[in-house]
């Protein structure tokens, strides 16, 4: 049996260390949530259906309803529906628009560090190891490498529509119907798997992954999403985020969190947030072999992919300098060889100087965030897929699916300078900052020299 940790102990989750607090969760807060969920979406997802039915709606793909239409025209005649709505309009006193707009900015002011920690960190390392979580995830089909990419690119237009604009995270806004949207899916999501467990109990191990998409899963995520980049993900890249950023970013998630039927009481402080991130390290992070089937086929589906052409070896090397080789080797990820080590030493170094030039030009800060919006919006939502997705219910649980490791399809990239355009600029950098290192310390040895040379003739 799992025993508590002791106030002042000191834990260790791969090479992240801290002493555990009062403000930390112990095991018998947290496990209990793993059989809560959010019953308020779930009441309203039954209503809908309800309705959908009469209007000759069905679970063929061609016939199925927008279920978000349909609870802003019913919303008002029906009580679940109601109390759905009421929720999601209603916005918390400790909700500062102003901070929240700030959060925003956040996530484009480091974009590239961000995006990068997301991936590498988020997804391969707290994602894959987040026992509960992958058991939903493979048997939803998502995560076959076929559609990863496309649920990748969605799970982007999520972020980018809730960091767009105060307006889109505001009651009516794009992102906020999104956020709404989300929610009604995860019900979908855990009532379609739910149903199957009624008559195979073994589809699903509720006992031990808890209901899906519960609500402990729900704050470990809100905690990847916004926890993860201030003390896993940026600082090992050399980008410090200040305590500022950090109460913007996380009063954001907080908010977001809310929307999503999260308990934002976890996300209330800066310590209280990098507390419960802290808890989930220790708690939730277990490897098992659907862990590496997702990690698998995630890295699958990135490799080769054009116009970038990432390398395995690249993103291998940056997954162990985010998450530590031990995490790493139990994922069974290969040891790539120093150039792409290099080459990731390249994208720090960039994102570090870049964090370093903002902070001393207001100007270029803004024009960086204005920049890194712009580009993201356009490669995400207009070319990637094409125009917004609504977020439907696309892979739906069935007996049989489940997500093993998978090919991707793709013959692989031949050698050639610009056949890795990334790597090939990320060591480019990584080669004109040894020089800059090396030059800068030959100029400090012979100033040095000058002011005190060395004695020439020592103890003769
Ligand atoms: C509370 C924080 C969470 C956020 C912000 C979030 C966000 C999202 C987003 C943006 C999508 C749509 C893009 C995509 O298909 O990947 C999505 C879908 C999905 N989420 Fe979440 N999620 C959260 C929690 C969870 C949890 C805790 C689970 C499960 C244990 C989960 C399971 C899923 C599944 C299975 C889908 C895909 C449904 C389909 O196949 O169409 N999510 N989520």
């Amino acid at each position: 049996m799992d025993t508590e940790e002791t106030i002042g102990s000191v834990q260790r989750s791969g090479t992240y260390t801290f002493q555990w607090t009062k403000l930390h969760l112990p095991r018998w807060k947290t496990d209990p949530l793993r059989y809560e969920y959010d019953t308020v979406a779930a009441k309203a997802l039954e209503q809908l259906q309800v309705i959908a039915k009469a209007k000759g709606y069905s679970d063929d793909p061609r016939k199925r309803p927008d279920l978000y239409q349909l609870l802003v025209e019913n919303h008002a005649s029906h009580d679940d529906l109601q109390e759905f709505w009421e929720q999601l309009h209603t916005v918390p006193d400790w909700v500062d628009w102003k901070q929240l707009e700030r959060g925003q900015r956040f996530f484009y002011r480091y974009a590239a560090a961000n995006l990068m920690g997301f991936a590498l960190q988020g997804f391969v390392g707290e994602n894959s190891a987040a026992s509960g979580v992958v058991e939903v995830l493979v048997r939803t089909g998502g995560f076959s490498t076929r559609v990863l990419l496309h649920r990748l690119l969605e799970t982007f237009q999520w972020l980018l529509q809730v960091t767009e604009s105060l307006q889109a995270i505001q009651p009516g806004g794009t992102g906020h119907i999104s956020t709404i949207r989300i929610r009604l899916l995860h019900s979908s999501v855990r009532q379609r798997i739910l149903k199957m467990v009624k008559s195979r109990p073994e589809y699903f191990d509720v006992e031990t992954h808890g209901v899906p998409v519960n609500t402990l899963d729900s704050i470990h995520s809100i905690a990847t999403f916004c926890c993860n980049h201030m003390w896993l993900q940026l600082p090992r890249m050399g980008v410090y985020p200040t305590q500022q950023e950090k109460e913007d970013y996380i009063a954001l998630f907080r908010y977001l969190g809310y929307l999503l039927a999260t308990p934002d009481e976890y996300f209330a402080t800066v310590d209280q947030a990098k507390a419960t991130m802290e808890s989930m390290l220790v708690h939730e992070l277990t490897v098992t072999k659907t862990s590496r089937v997702v990690c698998f086929n995630f890295i699958k589906s990135l490799v080769d992919l054009p116009p970038f052409n990432v390398s395995k070896d690249f993103i291998e090397a940056g997954s162990r300098v985010l998450n530590g080789d031990e995490l790493c080797d139990k994922l069974e990820m290969g040891r790539p060889g120093w150039v792409s080590y290099a080459c990731f030493k390249g994208h720090c170094w960039l994102v570090s100087a870049l964090a370093t030039a903002q902070r001393l030009s207001p100007t270029f800060d803004h024009w960086i965030i204005a920049h890194w919006k712009l580009l993201l919006h356009s490669a995400v939502i207009q070319s990637g897929l094409k125009g917004a997705s609504k977020f439907d219910f696309k892979y739906v649980p069935q007996e049989g699916i489940k997500v093993e490791k998978e090919g991707n399809g793709r013959k692989g990239v031949s050698y050639g300078i610009l056949s890795r355009p990334v790597e090939v600029f990320y060591l480019g950098v990584f080669l004109l900052g040894l020089i800059l290192a090396i030059a800068a310390s030959t100029l400090i040895a012979a100033g040095l020299w000058i002011v005190t040379p060395y004695p020439r003739n020592s103890g003769v």
